[in-house]
This record gives C-alpha cells, sequence and structure tokens, in this order.
C-alpha cells in the first residue's frame, strides 16, 4: 500500500465556489473545525460564471414582485418538474441570503434611489436580477471569500477528492491527492459537504472551467446515493462562437437584460416569430420590436421582449434558425445591443466589452456579437432532502449545482447564484447538526487501497490508452448525439459508444511521474465524466417526451404523463439503474400561488 498522510475535520466541505463557502461559514460560525478543499486555487471557482446577477424578489424596481411570483417564475420555467419545497425554501431564502451577502459586504449596482439594482432576466416576470455590472459571481465569490477566510478554515488547495470513504453508519471521510505533487491524503470528517458544481466539460462547447467535470456527483452515487434529473442540461443561448479557440465562451444574459437583440444572418429578429413562443407564455411578451423598445424604460409595462424568453426556448430557436440555413458567416446568430449607447455599454457589460474586444477584436458598442448555444449548467444532480440537503448517504450533504431538484427541466437565469446561498447555507447547518450526533470513525484501509490503485494505475502502464483522446471522443459523440435535439438513435448510438469508451477507459496511461501531471489528472476526472455521461444519455433516452432542456425530435410533444415524474439513477454493481419516481402533488398552500398566476 502507498504511503498516505491523514487529515482530520469535523466537517469536509468539497468545493470552494459559492455553495462551499456559504456552508463553511455556517460549519465556522457554529465553532466547529472545517476543512475546505479547491480543486483550484481559492477565488477562481466556476460561481464566476454567472455573470448577470443573483434572482430574488427584493421588488426594487417599482415593480411588484415578491417570493410567490419567483416561487411561480421557477416552476414555469423548469417545466413544473422541479421539487416543489425546494422552490418554496428557495424564493422566500433568496431574499434574505442577498440582504445578507450586502452585509458582507458585497458592492452592488444602484438605483437612483440608492436600493440594489435589478435587472431583467429570461423568465423572470420582474426585474429581478440583483447585480454588480455583468461580474455578479466574482463579487459573490470575493465577499464569501474574504468571509470565511476571516473565521480561519483550513483550506487544501489544489487537491483533488477521487473518493468518498463510507461505513455502515455513513460517510467517514475521503480521498484526495494534491495536484502539484501527487501526495495521496486520507480525510477524516464527521459530515461531508458536496459543493463540486456541475459536469459540462463532457461536451465540446462549454462556459464551464476545466473543474467542472461532475467529480462529487459520480463520487455520491458511487457512495451509494442517488442522482435525479440527469437528462437535464442546461444549454445557455449565447456563447462565444468566434474565433475557433474561444466558442463557449459565455456571453452572459444579461446582454439580452439591458435589451439586447438577437438577429439570423438575413437579419430578421427571429424571436417575434409565433412558433418560438410557447402557449404557456402567450400575451406575456411584447408583439413587435416597437413594444419591445417602450418595454425598456417603462416599468408599468411587463410584456417583454421574447428574446427574454426562458434559456431553453431561446436555445431551440437559435438552434432551428442556424439548422434552417439561415445562421450568419460562421454558423450562428447575431447579438446586437448598439442601440444602448457606448456609454451605458461600458457601464452595464464591461466584461462582455473587454471579452470580445480582447478576445475577438469586436466592438461590442458598435457592431453585433455572433454567438450560439454553449452547455452552461446542469439541472439535474444529487437526490437530496429539500430541507437539509441530506443525500441518501448519513453524514453527506450537497448544495448548488451537483444538486439536482430545485431547477427542474431548465434553469431560469439568476436562480444558480441564490441557490448556492439559501442550499450552502442550508447544507453548511445541517453538516454541523451531523458533526455533533457524529464521531470519527475508523478508515476502511481496503477502500483507501482500492482508490490509490485505481489512481496510480495510469502512471505505471507504458502502454495504453491517453485520457486526452478518450476526452475528446467523449466530448465529440456528447455534443453530437446528446446536445439540444436529441432522439432514441442518436442517444443509443452514443450509449454504445460510451461503453466502448468504458473499456478503453480501463487501460488508460499516463507518461511521468505525479508532480504537476496534468495528463494524469485528466485519467481520474474522466472517469467520473464517462459515470455521468452514461446517467445523462441513459435518462434522456427514458424520457419519451420534450419537456425543458430535453428536446425528443422522435417525442416532440410535451407529454402530461411524464411531467408527473422524476427519473433517478442508482449504481448497482456496476450498472446504472434509471427509476421513474412520481412527483408529490402540490400542497394546496403552493397549487393557490400557482392558481394565482393565471388570473
Ligand atoms: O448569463 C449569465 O450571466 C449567467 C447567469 C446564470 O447562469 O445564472
Amino acid at each position: 500500500m502507498e504511503p498516505y498522510e491523514t487529515v482530520k475535520h469535523d466537517v469536509l466541505i468539497i468545493g470552494a465556489g459559492g455553495a462551499g463557502l456559504r456552508a463553511a461559514i455556517s460549519v465556522l460560525e457554529a465553532g466547529l473545525d472545517c476543512g475546505i478543499v479547491s480543486k483550484s486555487l481559492l477565488g477562481k471557482a466556476h460561481t464566476v460564471m454567472a455573470e448577470g446577477g443573483a434572482a430574488a424578489a427584493l421588488g426594487n424596481m417599482h415593480e411588484p414582485d415578491d417570493w410567490r411570483v419567483h416561487f411561480r417564475d421557477t416552476i414555469v420555467g423548469g417545466a413544473y418538474l422541479n421539487n416543489h419545497r425546494m422552490v418554496e425554501i428557495f424564493a422566500h431564502e433568496a431574499i434574505d441570503r442577498v440582504l445578507e451577502l450586502e452585509e458582507y459586504g458585497a458592492v452592488f449596482d444602484r438605483t437612483p434611489e440608492g436600493l440594489i439594482a435589478q435587472r431583467p432576466f429570461g423568465g423572470h416576470t420582474y426585474r429581478r436580477l440583483n447585480h454588480v455590472g455583468d461580474r455578479t459571481g466574482l463579487e459573490l465569490i470575493r465577499t464569501l471569500q474574504d468571509r470565511a477566510v476571516s473565521m480561519g478554515p483550513t483550506v487544501h488547495m489544489e487537491w483533488t477528492v477521487t473518493r468518498l470513504l463510507t461505513s455502515d453508519r455513513g460517510v467517514v471521510g475521503a480521498v484526495a491527492y494534491d495536484r502539484s505533487d501527487g501526495r495521496i491524503i486520507v480525510i477524516q470528517a464527521k459530515a461531508v459537504v458536496l459543493a463540486t458544481g456541475g459536469w459540462g466539460r463532457m461536451y465540446r462547447y462549454t462556459s464551464n472551467s476545466w473543474e467542472s467535470t461532475g467529480d462529487g456527483a459520480a463520487m455520491a452515487l458511487e457512495a451509494g446515493a442517488d442522482l435525479i434529473d440527469m437528462e437535464m442540461v442546461q444549454f445557455h443561448p449565447t456563447g462565444m462562437l468566434w474565433p475557433p479557440s474561444m466558442r463557449g465562451i459565455l456571453v452572459t444574459e444579461a446582454v439580452r437584460g439591458e435589451g439586447g437583440i438577437l438577429r439570423n444572418g438575413t437579419g430578421e429578429r427571429f424571436m417575434f416569430k409565433p412558433e418560438y413562443m410557447p402557449e404557456r407564455y402567450q400575451g406575456k411578451f411584447a408583439d413587435s420590436p416597437e413594444e419591445a423598445a417602450r418595454w425598456l424604460d417603462d416599468k408599468q409595462n411587463n410584456r417583454r421582449p421574447p428574446e427574454l424568453l426562458p434559456r431553453d426556448e431561446v436555445a431551440r430557436a437559435i438552434y432551428k434558425e442556424v439548422r434552417a440555413g439561415r445562421g450568419t458567416v460562421h454558423g450562428g446568430v447575431h447579438l446586437d445591443v448598439t442601440h444602448r449607447g457606448a456609454a451605458y455599454i461600458r457601464r452595464k457589460l464591461p466584461s462582455m466589452y473587454e471579452q470580445f474586444m480582447a478576445l475577438g477584436s469586436v466592438d461590442i458598442t458598435a457592431e453585433p456579437m455572433e454567438v450560439y448555444p454553449t452547455v452552461h449548467y446542469t439541472m439535474g444532480g444529487i437526490h437530496v432532502d429539500a430541507d437539509t440537503c441530506q443525500t441518501a448517504v448519513p453524514g453527506l450533504f450537497a448544495a448548488g449545482e451537483c444538486a439536482g431538484g430545485l431547477h427542474g427541466a431548465n434553469r431560469l437565469g439568476g436562480n444558480s447564484l441564490t441557490d448556492i446561498l439559501v442550499f450552502g447555507r442550508r447544507a453548511g447547518l445541517s453538516a454541523v447538526e451531523a458533526a455533533s450526533e457524529r464521531k470519527h470513525e475508523p478508515i476502511s484501509e481496503s477502500q483507501v487501497a482500492a482508490e490509490v490503485e485505481l489512481l496510480l494505475a495510469p502512471l505505471g502502464r507504458t502502454q495504453g490508452e491517453k485520457p486526452s483522446v478518450i476526452a475528446s471522443e467523449l466530448q465529440e459523440i456528447m455534443q453530437n448525439n446528446a446536445m439540444i435535439e436529441r432522439s432514441h438513435e442518436g442517444l443509443t448510438a452514443c450509449l454504445s459508444k460510451l461503453q466502448e469508451l468504458k473499456e478503453r477507459a480501463g487501460r488508460l496511461s499516463a507518461a511521468g511521474d505525479r508532480r504537476y501531471n496534468p495528463g494524469w489528472h485528466a485519467a481520474r476526472d474522466l472517469l467520473f465524466q464517462l459515470r455521468l455521461s452514461e446517467a445523462i444519455v441513459r435518462s434522456a433516452l427514458e424520457r419519451k417526451e420534450s419537456r425543458g432542456a430535453q428536446w425528443r425530435s422522435d417525442y416532440p410533444a410535451t407529454d402530461p404523463e411524464w411531467g408527473k415524474v422524476n427519473l433517478t439513477v442508482a449504481l448497482r454493481g456496476d450498472e446504472l439503474v434509471v427509476t421513474r419516481v412520481p412527483l408529490p402533488p402540490m400542497p394546496e398552500h403552493l397549487q393557490a400561488i400557482m392558481n394565482e398566476g393565471k388570473k
């Protein structure tokens, strides 16, 4: 057995994005010893990629917003697959969490009256996105990090956790390695919070950073938790398209929130086409470009431009325009905000201005951007209890993007930043409670040995498969077959290719030794990605309808019967098993809120 170091914490938090840091604050406030593991350096988490704002119904913009409308918007936007209780907690508590963030020191943009400024975003009835220009995620991370670090956690930077350790009483710790020198570390903990984010990197074009390989969800599955709604992968309508090396980088929805217009290659403002307006939104959006233009400054007129439909609808419309041969020269559409004027754009969208200038030599104050959908977010994730964030494994909690249930079949923009605040805090509090009832348990040497063997195997193989080659083939098949448009044919072809890749991944080889070896790191990440890709594809095959982010060209209708079930995924031996789980009926008090919206 390879030698390893051991460290001990009361609570181990895996992931140092917004959910992990907010959980850490709760643990530290309770006076417990808290270890935070970050796969990269502190401050570099993927949270920064939620740029346009944090949604909470503060009602600062002279609009009659409240948590009930936010509840309704989130359920309708999620195509009714959401966990009702999670949405209730979320819409309620998002308000306090944003105000708390301000108390922690976040510097939000302001209204002329000095209130936190809010901007419109897709699927939100009112201007609800509390923002800091187009750098809201960055400000959120900065603020939470200052707060958490001031309370003295132990931060293990550039460590990757690869396996959760369990006993018959639940989770007892984890195995990690140090990315710089390859040291192996066993972490003992009384409670563990997973806050590891999503898994967009298995697609070719994504806004996600290199870290988003789904480690947390895959480890939870392997430890005995189940996953939910895995077929639901969000394609953000606007990613950069050109130059090719920049393809997939996020173009924030704030551009459309600030009045940005989408046009196809022929110059047509295609979102006004009746076929792109779903029945449930009819009458709620501007009928003409003239009305949409008036809406920008008229807070009494709530009929927003159709560019602000939820993301699943806009992404599909762009995809269809391009597929029909009406794309731009590089195969996308144009996003134009020039009519807002250079000074306004540079004040409200400074990052977009810099991004396009530096990376594409495009001046967005004078010319349109070229955009195309990019994989941005995973609605599915670890199945948790709504109130406590508890997984099926005692002592193990999950929050943020790695957890599923809140967003249903499609997440509304801006709901992720408040998700991580609301449920990061709740997961932290639950971990505190669990840690006070549990003690450090002995670690199973055989579990550690099995992980160490798996982890080190690629270094010992001189002949074998290169992780980068398999990762690239994986991205290709997922991009082609499990993207916006899906079919039985494409998904089954994808599944059989996945089986082949899984088999080849048993012979991964990485040259060099354990120090600073990205090829070796990629080998372990790849096993997580293959596991979750299979969960996505199997779930997408099982759901024989179109709903939210899942568009099946062979089952184009939304089937009310399918609206009554979530799909869960569990690991039995080495097999993934997909199960239909009925959604509980919506409680009366929440149904009343939904009915209110129909009036
Ligand atoms: O477009 C954006 O700024 C992304 C926000 C989000 O995903 O919530």
